[in-house]
């Protein structure tokens, strides 16, 4: 069957606020670009980057292409093609917080008498969500088809998030606003999805009757990359925690949905969002470990530690793990260990399901429970694995073997970048794999609630060597109720 590339979208005028930050150079302006060369940009769209830098458009087209040469490298293999992408940009300098009456720049870009899908992507502090939206709304530049993006995170606790939500939601109506959380635009993570609803023989092994339980663990060995100043007052459980490994988990646990109607998807999300079990302080210790990077060696190189990448001293914790727990007939029991950590020995995002072992072991002590493992990043694929006889003529040996699905070699295409998919959608009206509100609040009640118990049990978080695999803590919390981490060499 002959597939489309891309599901063709409607022309559309782009205003990327935060236009020179980091997100945007790093991810927006490449993941346009590869948009572009595939040819789902429709002509008529235009792309206005917005921020505080005085310059001109011809200025701005030039940074767009240094850094593209940065972080697209070898993509702009035809430069005349790329150079018809850049025309495509344009620019005004616009002070977020500026009085509406200063916003005639943008007003006047914008009006070209087209009737093009507006869009707003706020690439900003969340602190500039709300003043924002309601310049947009003054401006009258929100007109009733616009949209507006809103990046991670939505707020740092329930009453930010609900302060976010309120003030842009009295300009935007829900179904225009895009809650970004980009591990949604992840292949391996829409594949979650397929994996477990378009396969008969998923569903019925999948719960508390076969699962013992899930791991769930998000490895970088990134530091915090001169971000200190936002990651210090973030910690892995706002930064990683509370959206994306809450979004990995609730698409491995919910029900399945009706359709793949947005709201269906979306309020199976929320009914395992609002089954997690709270913690109080003494859950604390048995439940969940904080940790802080040390100095130590990634990939063999000598890494500072987190204090010292930062410049000041800090009890905020780069590494979390935890054992959640969903409280519902299909999960009771299943506990879900949660994990993720920054400079840590490999970068590896992964989802494991562990089973029961078989009732009676007529093979004896060899035989290992079952796991699926979907790798999510990199190296993505999808092992299985199962007990099978040992060759040879010895006797009755049982040894644990993978059936191993890459989908590098299975599916021999590039990997687009989350944000790809995630701008289309944005420009389709696709909700699918956006956040909705009450799935925000309902992953900050859980967070808040982790954050306060943490707070009531005082402590600084364990220590971990840079390179290693985050603090011995870790594993005790595993060793604990006798089961053991998937770390394989
Ligand atoms: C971001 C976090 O949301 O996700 C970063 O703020 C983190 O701290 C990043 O490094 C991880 O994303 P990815 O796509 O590299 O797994």
């Amino acid at each position: 069957m002959h597939r489309p590339t891309f599901v063709p979208v409607p022309p559309f005028d782009l205003v990327v606020f935060g236009a020179t930050g980091d997100l945007s150079q790093r991810k927006l302006f490449p993941s346009l670009l590869h948009r572009f060369l595939d040819g789902q940009i429709p002509e008529n769209s235009r792309i206005i980057g917005a921020a505080r830098t005085p310059m001109d458009t011809e200025a701005f087209r030039k940074v767009v292409q240094e850094n593209q040469s940065k972080f697209a490298p070898g993509v702009c293999v035809d430069e005349a093609q790329c150079s018809e992408f850049l025309k495509h940009l344009h620019y005004v300098t616009l002070d977020a917080m500026a009085p509406a009456s200063e916003w005639a720049a943008l007003k006047q870009e914008l009006a070209n008498g087209r009737d093009n899908v507006r869009i707003f992507y706020l690439a900003t502090a969340p602190s500039l969500f709300v003043p924002v939206a309601q310049r947009l709304g003054e401006t009258k530049l929100a007109t009733p088809k616009s949209r507006i993006v809103l990046e991670k995170p939505i707020g740092r606790d329930l009453a930010s998030a609900r302060e976010i939500n309120d003030g842009v939601g009295a300009v935007f109506d829900e179904d225009r606003i895009f809650r970004i959380d980009h591990y949604l635009g992840k292949e391996t993570v829409q594949n979650l999805l397929v994996l477990r609803f378009a396969n008969m023989l998923v569903e019925p092994i999948w719960s508390r009757q076969t699962i013992d339980h899930v791991q769930i663990t998000v490895a970088e060995e990134i530091g915090v990359e001169g971000r200190g100043d936002y990651y210090d007052k973030s910690g892995a459980l706002r930064d990683m925690v509370q959206n994306h490994i809450m979004q990995l988990l609730c698409l491995t646990a919910a029900e399945a949905p009706n359709s793949m109607d947005a709201d269906a998807i979306r309020t199976e999300k929320i009914k395992v969002l609002s089954a997690l079990k709270h913690f109080d302080a003494r859950d604390v210790v048995t439940k969940t470990v904080r940790g802080q990077y040390r100095a130590g060696l990634v990939d063999g190189k000598p890494a500072p530690s987190y204090t010292e990448e930062i410049g000041r001293p800090s009890r905020t914790e780069t590494y979390v793990a935890i054992k959640a727990e969903i409280e519902n007939w299909r999960w009771a029991g299943v506990p879900f260990y949660l994990r993720t950590g920054k400079r840590l020995a490999k970068r590896r995002s992964e989802i494991v399901v562990q089973f029961k072992t078989p009732p009676v072991l007529i093979f004896g002590e060899e035989e290992l429970p079952n796991r699926l493992v979907l790798r999510l990043q990199p190296d993505e694929g999808v092992n299985l694995w199962l007990n099978m006889k040992e060759p040879g003529p010895g006797g009755l040996y049982v040894k644990a073997a993978p059936l191993n699905l890459s989908f590098a070699d299975e599916f021999v295409v590039r990997y687009p970048d989350a944000y790809e998919r995630l701008l289309m959608d944005v420009v389709r009206g696709n909700l699918s794999l956006f956040m909705r509100r009450d799935e925000v609040e309902a992953a900050w009640k859980w967070a808040d609630n982790l954050l306060a118990a943490w707070d009531e049990a005082g402590g600084d978080p364990k220590p971990y060597a840079a390179g290693s695999t985050g603090p011995e803590a870790a594993a005790n919390l595993m060793d604990r109720d006798r089961r053991t981490w998937w770390d394989p060499e």
